[in-house]
């Protein structure tokens, strides 16, 4: 396998990161929708919302900023050496794109004036993090099409090494003499 290419594979615990932050933004974006949408309970003054429905928020936020630190650990090995290999650059760049959306989205969030922007940032933000939720999955499939095309074919008989690597391999008793 080229070198650049075995760079892009995250380590175990690398990638369990990954796949735990992309779930927990989608589960508490989610969490927060039902609860926003479809759960009120009785106050002292009337309907209010419930108390849990700050908290998918609140989790939500952590899990950003997560995600966000997860998003440049990948930039200098995994993407730049895909994306110069030409490997999943279609999912890749896909998962980019939204991540950028995500985060300008969720900066709009914050700071974009007026009751009706912020709806539609709203809505534009969790749809495009439910793409993100489904993207991530075919992304990951894909390596598996892309570890056959780089897998050495052990059907065939090894070929024999070439004598410069053969008189490397046996060392200094090889090296012509002074
Ligand atoms: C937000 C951006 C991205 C995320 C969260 C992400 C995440 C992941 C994860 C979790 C894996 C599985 C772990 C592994 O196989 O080592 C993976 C594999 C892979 N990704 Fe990405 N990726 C991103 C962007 C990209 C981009 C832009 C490219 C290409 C231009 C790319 C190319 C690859 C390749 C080639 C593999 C398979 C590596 C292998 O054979 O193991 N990724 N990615
Ligand atoms: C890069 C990834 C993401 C980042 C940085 C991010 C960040 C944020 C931030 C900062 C907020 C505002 C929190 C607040 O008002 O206290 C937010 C709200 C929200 N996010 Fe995300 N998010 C991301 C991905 C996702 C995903 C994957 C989903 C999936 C469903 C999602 C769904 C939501 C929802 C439903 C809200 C509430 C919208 C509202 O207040 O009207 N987000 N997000």
């Amino acid at each position: 396998m080229p070198s650049r290419l075995r760079q892009v594979r995250l380590g175990k615990r690398h990638e369990a990161s990954v796949h735990v932050c992309v779930a927990a933004l989608v589960i508490t974006g989610l969490l927060w929708l039902l609860f926003h949408f479809f759960v009120v309970v009785q106050g002292e003054f009337g309907e209010q919302q419930h108390p849990l429905e700050a908290w998918w928020l609140r989790l939500h936020g952590f899990a950003g900023m997560g995600a966000l630190l997860l998003f440049g650990s990948l930039m200098p090995l995994h993407i730049r050496n895909a994306w110069q290999h030409g490997a999943n650059r279609w999912s890749g760049g896909v998962l980019v794109v939204l991540m950028g959306v995500l985060t300008l989205s969720a900066y709009g969030l914050y700071y974009a004036g007026g009751e009706e922007t912020r709806a539609w940032i709203s809505t534009f933000h969790w749809i495009a993090g439910c793409v993100l939720g489904l993207s991530l999955p075919v992304h990951v499939l894909q390596r598996r099409r892309n570890r056959r095309r780089t897998a050495v074919d052990r059907s065939q008989p090894l070929a024999p090494a070439p004598a410069d690597e053969l008189r490397l391999v046996r060392g200094r008793r090889d090296m012509p003499q002074a």
